[in-house]
């Protein structure tokens, strides 16, 4: 858990979570801040298996992953490839695009010209391509004066994305299994704040949504899982314009270390499920391979 991303604070909570939960279901668990000695205390503990609780770059994009199997320390969660691939929000777009589902159109664009003027028509949203908990993310509305006045922390290149109007939707992909859907209502924008702030945003679980919608959702989650090469868990996230019925759903990104925290979606995916968060963290570590 920890890490250095932008997602350090929400490891640290899904981290301690999730080893209590483990306790609890009786393994013997040690709490890693993981640092750069990270390899040599691993050596040193050689654990029968790691639990993976870290989000963002390095945790979650095939690094610590590679580490690990370089090691030969099994490990939770999805492999090198899948992780390095699900980070990179613009190829998984064009994974999912070759397996038939559906995104919203993008661009990757230098930041300095994606401040110079509108590189495509607003609504649109700028963010990180490997960020995660919505860091770094700008709305530019249909109104906008002009074009986006990014910050100095964002990269070099940004990802240009259509917005689309409508609802937050979200799919817990577990073994081989897209367990439900979550509808995700906020008073304005599931930002940072949103997702963590206990109360920053609801979460209807079945998501009453139409049964046509909640299947493909099912559908397209589980073919995103597969097409990525997810192994054990993944998350993925959906908007739906409702206006334009099953043609209004795009796929934004597939998480492969989805939140574990007091506020996050997959806990509650998977207790509407009749899984409690210690058998879910069980089955996570029961899988761990290498
Ligand atoms: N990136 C956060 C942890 C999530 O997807 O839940
Ligand atoms: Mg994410």
């Amino acid at each position: 858990m920890g890490g250095f991303s932008a997602e350090r604070e929400v490891s640290l909570s899904t981290g301690r979570g999730c080893a209590d939960a483990l306790r609890g279901e009786g393994y013997e668990v040690i709490e890693v801040d993981a640092g750069p000695d990270l390899a040599e205390r691993l050596t040193e503990l050689r654990p029968d298996a790691v639990f993976n609780a870290l989000h963002g770059r390095w945790g979650e994009d095939g690094c610590v992953q590679g580490m690990l199997e370089w090691l030969k320390i099994p490990y939770t969660h999805s492999g090198v490839l899948a992780s390095a691939l699900a980070m990179d929000k613009q190829r998984s777009k064009a994974a999912y695009e070759s397996a038939g589902l559906p995104v919203a159109p993008s661009l990757i664009r230098p930041k300095a010209e994606v401040m110079a003027g509108h590189v495509m028509q607003p609504p649109y949203v700028v963010k990180p391509n490997n960020e995660g908990s919505s860091v770094g993310i700008y709305l530019v509305h249909e109104d906008a004066n002009g074009p986006p006045q990014l910050s100095e922390a964002m990269p070099a290149n940004v990802l240009v994305e259509a917005y689309v109007p409508g609802r937050e939707l979200t799919v817990t992909v577990l073994g081989n299994r897209a367990l439900t859907v979550t509808d995700i209502i906020t008073d304005g924008w599931y930002d940072y704040d949103a997702k963590y702030k206990p109360g920053g945003s609801r979460h209807v679980v079945p998501a009453e949504i139409p049964d046509e919608i909640f299947d493909l959702c099912l559908d397209y989650a589980l073919h995103a899982h597969t097409a990525l090469g997810c192994r054990g868990i993944s998350r993925t996230d959906i908007r739906w314009d409702g206006s334009r019925g099953a043609k209004g759903l795009f796929l934004l990104e597939t998480n492969t270390q989805p939140g574990m925290t007091p506020t996050s979606l997959t806990p509650e995916q998977a207790a509407a499920e009749g899984i409690t968060f210690g058998q879910l963290c069980a089955m996570l570590v029961e899988d761990a391979s290498c």
